[in-house]
């Protein structure tokens, strides 16, 4: 299918059947949605009650002690590791202020919050487990998908390990008004958010280019039965 869309190309929007666009242009979108009802694609997802985190909880989290969230959103997985009884280091990172704004108010000292984007954060200590949910790697175009996965990758220990969850490329994610070949466009009354489906073998394609010392895939379904993978790289 070809996506086509009316727009300058300043505005790193469509040519024919290319999508330009850079991971800042979804900022707008993030800031603007209402967060229950953020949180509302996150229930009808399934995993709002944290079964990604559960997962991987008791095999690598349990025993770390530290963890950064990525684009830590609202909160969720952050939730969820505490109510697992986690009590090592947590540190997340959120671009949107409206998020991050949020999560302290609800977490307070819990959790040590950087309201910045990941390219700008600086990371001063290494943790056990970069955590990165719910497609945040589709929120970086394809040709720039190596590139900050090596970014995430040294924010881990020696022996640390990067856990993140895609969906399945040959699936069309909720809420998208245009798909193409692994692209997506979502058009919102809240701004427009562009993504791209990185398929099982780029992923591993990128942790090999990165150095990644082990790669798992693992499938797991959400509570409404959708079909996702947790990746978890090791370094
Ligand atoms: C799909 S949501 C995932 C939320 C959360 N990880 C979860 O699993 O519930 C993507 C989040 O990443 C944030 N984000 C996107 N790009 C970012 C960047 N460059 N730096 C920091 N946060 C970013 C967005 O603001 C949004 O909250």
């Amino acid at each position: 299918m070809g996506v086509h869309m009316d727009k300058k190309e300043d505005e790193n929007i469509l040519k024919g059947d290319t999508i330009a666009w850079i991971n800042k242009n979804n900022s707008d979108y993030y800031e603007n949605i209402p967060l229950k009802l953020f949180q509302h694609y996150a229930i009808i997802g399934g995993f709002e009650n944290g079964c990604d985190i559960d997962v991987v909880y008791d095999d690598y989290i349990a025993r770390a002690s530290s963890v950064l969230d990525v684009g830590a959103g609202y909160g969720r997985a952050l939730q969820r590791l505490l109510d697992r009884g986690y009590t090592g280091k947590l540190i997340a990172i959120e671009r949107s202020k409206k998020f991050c704004d949020f999560m302290r108010n609800k977490f307070s000292n819990k959790v040590e919050f950087f309201n910045c984007s990941v390219d700008d954060f600086i990371c001063e200590m290494p943790v056990d487990i970069v955590l990165w949910m719910w497609s945040n790697i589709s929120e970086w175009p394809q040709h720039q998908q190596a590139s900050i996965l090596k970014r995430l990758s040294s924010f881990c220990k020696p022996g640390g390990f990067l856990i993140m969850d895609t969906i399945s490329h040959l699936i069309t994610p909720i809420n998208v008004t245009a798909y193409n070949t692994q692209s997506y466009v979502a058009e919102t009354e809240y701004g427009t958010a562009y993504g791209y489906i990185p398929s099982l073998d780029e992923i591993n394609g990128y942790a090999k280019e990165i150095g990644a010392v082990s790669v798992k895939n693992i499938p797991y379904k959400t509570s409404t039965e959708r079909d996702r993978f947790i990746h978890i790289l090791g370094f």
